[in-house]
């Protein structure tokens, strides 16, 4: 008889299509991100997204971001003396909250939909001053 006290699928990590990722559903709720059902932000990360967002504004300029989430750190981000803040992001839903934050926000916001892999060639060389990667685990979170 085993004595494995857990259930093998909770370790499971659901394999996700990246053009997938693109069209699913986005559910915002209470400080909590879900993408197709994932758990993929929540509020309790704000510290380290704070964090995050003063190293990579360490250099001022421009500043890119992948991924917008709940806009933490993009939020911080702002707070910082930037002269402009790309963010590039793949899921439609989120992209649509990343339109809004850019509208308001007080340094200049260039949002870009569709995942960093594909869209990064659009970015000239050398031309970013700092980089902000807080996705977790892949490329599909
Ligand atoms: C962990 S959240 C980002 C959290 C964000 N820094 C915050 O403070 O809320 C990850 C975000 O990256 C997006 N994302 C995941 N993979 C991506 C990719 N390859 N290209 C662009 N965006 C991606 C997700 O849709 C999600 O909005």
């Amino acid at each position: 008889m085993s004595d494995k006290k857990y259930d093998d699928a909770l370790f499971k990590i659901d394999p996700i299509d990246p053009s997938d990722w693109k069209k699913k559903p986005a559910v915002f709720s209470k400080g909590k991100l879900k993408i197709g059902g994932h758990p993929v932000m929540e509020d309790w990360e704000d510290a380290y997204m704070k964090e995050l967002a003063r190293i990579a504004s360490g250099n001022s300029g421009v500043v890119l971001e992948l991924g917008f989430g709940l806009g933490l750190s993009a939020n911080y981000i702002q707070q910082q003396s930037i002269d402009k803040h790309i963010i590039i992001e793949a899921n439609k839903d989120v992209f649509v909250k990343l339109e809004e934050f850019a509208k308001n926000a007080p340094h200049k916001v260039e949002p870009i939909l569709g995942l960093w892999e594909e869209v990064l060639p659009s970015i000239p060389d050398e031309s970013v001053d700092g980089i902000l990667d807080s996705r977790k685990f892949s490329s599909n979170t």
